[in-house]
C-alpha cells in the first residue's frame, strides 16, 4: 500500500480534519525516524498514517482503541507488523516492544507538541527550532495532552531529544502545506 492509498483508507474511517492532520504529521515524523535509523520508510510512514484509524469508531473507549484498528487493517490485508504497531500504540494497554512501536508512541506525542509550537508562532513552523520545542517540553501546561514520558522513549533508539526535535521539525516542514502551516 502506498501513502495515497493509506490516506484514502484513513479518510473512510476518519472525518475530523484535525485528526487527519494529526495522522499525517505523525506519519511524517515516523518516516523521518525510519530514514535516520535505516528502517523501512514506507512501512513506518504507513504505521504513522493509520495509527488512529479506529479513533472515531471506538468513540474514546481506550479498551478498544488500537484493537479495532488492528482488525480493520488486517481486513484490508495490511502486514501484521503494521497492524500490531497500530494496536500497541495504545499505551494505556501496551508497552512498546520493537523500534517501530517505540517510535510510534514517541512520534504520536511529539507531533502535537511541535504543531502547538507552530500555532503560537502564527502557524510559522519555519520559525520553530529544537530550542523552542525544548522550552515547551519543559512547560507541562503547554500542549498538556502530549505525553512527555512517551516522547522520551525515543532515547531507547539511540536518538536524544534534541535530535528528535530536529528530525520532527524537518519532517513536518516537508509536508507543512498539508497541515496548513507556513
Ligand atoms: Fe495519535
Amino acid at each position: 500500500m502506498d501513502r495515497e492509498e493509506a490516506l484514502k483508507l484513513l479518510r473512510k474511517y476518519i472525518s475530523n480534519e484535525n485528526l487527519i492532520k494529526h495522522c499525517i504529521a505523525t506519519s511524517a515524523i515516523m518516516k523521518g525516524l525510519a530514514k535516520r535509523l535505516g528502517e523501512d520508510e514506507n512501512r513506518w510512514e504507513l504505521i504513522g498514517l493509520l495509527h488512529d484509524i479506529d479513533y472515531e469508531l471506538v468513540k474514546g473507549d481506550m479498551n478498544k482503541h488500537g484493537i479495532r484498528g488492528y482488525d480493520i487493517l488486517k481486513s484490508y490485508g495490511l502486514n501484521d507488523d503494521i497492524a500490531e504497531a497500530v494496536k500497541r500504540h495504545n499505551y494505556s494497554l501496551f508497552e512498546p516492544e520493537n523500534p517501530a512501536e517505540i517510535a510510534l508512541q514517541a512520534a504520536d506525542n511529539l507531533s502535537g507538541l511541535v504543531i502547538a509550537c507552530a500555532l503560537v508562532k502564527n502557524r510559522k513552523l519555519s520559525e520553530v527550532t529544537p530550542k523552542t520545542v525544548k522550552k515547551k517540553f519543559k512547560d507541562k501546561s503547554f500542549a498538556a495532552g502530549c505525553n512527555r514520558e512517551r516522547i522520551k522513549l525515543i532515547e531507547k533508539l539511540g536518538i536524544d531529544l534534541q535530535e528528535f526535535y530536529d528530525i520532527a521539525i524537518k519532517s513536518l516542514l516537508e509536508i507543512k502545506h498539508e497541515l496548513d502551516l507556513k
